[in-house]
């Protein structure tokens, strides 16, 4: 892990989601963030299980490292167990992967760990997908920073760049991806200040967004979701940038919902719209932002506010979680292999999954 603090640490910006420390790992517990930074042991992997789906870790590339580290913690029960190995982190990988549907990480991050492990005798498996988990967590940092230099250089020279939710260290192994690129501009000295979409219900803009930014003293401004029209009309948004849980084939993108929203007032506002992913998020299964599922969560998640009703008794509240913005929207999608341009059908199937078709 040591090693991986040092590339962060060298990129300008320390903070991470989880850490690997003395055979364990730990959550930093983002339901409890701006407020207090607490960290939860995860002992086993139905509490990397239970530690995404109830979001004290989120954000897609950060939900499939734990998962690839909940594999570990799976393989070492199952050493102390003897029971027949494989199958069983086989079955420890399928319950992982359903923990949060949308995030197509996760299902890469285990895949991973499982191809890396596939063959090994019992006795090693908790040693080599200890390896590959650690491997994963260094390579998304790494990806973070490259699109931090490809993307910076898209952004403005100066002035105000939108996003919405947080993609940044705290949702991928550090660094960020929508972030990052931000981090990337400000790195080439560009006068850039952020602002940040507070993201109802949960509220990954204000708490998480404006916490790490201001954390790593880059300028941030919190607005309400539905201000950004007018942002936008004021001229106070020179670009947008944001992250992504899944990326289809034909370029379509599934993000936090209200991602649309700001791609269709970017595009009336003639404001350049940036997608930031790395490659485990492009999904080969989906040729379109239809075959992706949509999370939907508790409607308490929208009807109480601070333990709160917030609607007359027996109103009842529709939650899904993400939406899907078209590709004929996104300006270009920054990615560790490069930066894709429509249309993106072409781009992705040579950049990212290396065919022809
Ligand atoms: O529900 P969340 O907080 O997991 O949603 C996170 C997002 O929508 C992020 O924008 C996305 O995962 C990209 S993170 C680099």
């Amino acid at each position: 892990m040591q090693e991986i603090l040092e590339i962060l640490k060298e990129a300008g910006s320390e903070i991470v989601p989880f850490r690997w420390e003395d055979d364990a790992f730990y959550l930093l517990d983002q339901r409890r963030l701006p407020w207090e930074e607490t960290w939860l042991l995860c002992k086993t992997w139905e509490d990397t299980f239970s530690g995404i789906k109830e979001m004290v870790v989120r954000g897609a590339p950060a939900i499939g490292i734990t998962a690839a580290f909940g594999m570990v913690l799976g393989a070492r029960e199952v050493k102390k167990r003897g029971e027949d190995a494989f199958s069983e982190l086989l079955s420890i990988g399928q319950r992982l992967k359903e923990a949060r549907p949308t995030a197509v990480n996760l299902r890469w991050a285990v895949e991973r760990v499982l191809d890396a492990i596939k063959g090994v005798p019992g006795d090693r498996l908790y040693e080599k997908a200890l390896k590959e988990a650690l491997s994963i967590w260094k390579e998304d940092c790494k990806a973070n920073i490259l699109m931090g230099r490809f993307g910076g250089k898209l952004l403005p020279e100066k002035g105000g760049v939108l996003t919405h939710c947080n993609a940044g260290a705290l949702a991928t192994g550090g660094y960020g991806t929508a972030l990052g690129v931000i981090r990337g501009g400000i790195r080439l000295g560009k006068g850039l200040r952020v602002f940040s979409d507070e993201t109802r219900p949960w509220l990954q803009g204000s708490r998480l967004t404006c916490w790490e930014l201001s954390k790593d003293g880059i300028p941030v401004t919190l607005n309400v979701d539905s201000a950004s029209g007018l942002l936008m009309r004021r001229g106070l948004i020179k670009a947008a940038v944001v992250g992504a849980d899944r990326i289809a084939r034909n370029g379509d993108v599934a993000n936090k919902i209200g991602t649309y929203n700001v791609a269709v007032l970017c595009k009336e506002n003639g404001i350049p719209f940036y997608v930031a992913a790395p490659s485990s998020t492009f999904d080969k299964d989906a040729a379109s932002g239809d075959d992706i599922p949509i999370e939907e969560r508790d409607e308490r998640e929208v009807l109480y506010f601070s333990e709160k009703n917030m609607a007359p008794n027996g109103v009842s509240a529709y939650n899904p979680v993400f939406d899907i913005t078209p590709s004929k929207l996104i300006t270009s999608i920054i990615t560790e292999k490069g930066v894709l341009e429509p249309p993106y059908e072409r781009d992705i199937s040579s950049k990212i999954f290396g065919t022809s078709d």
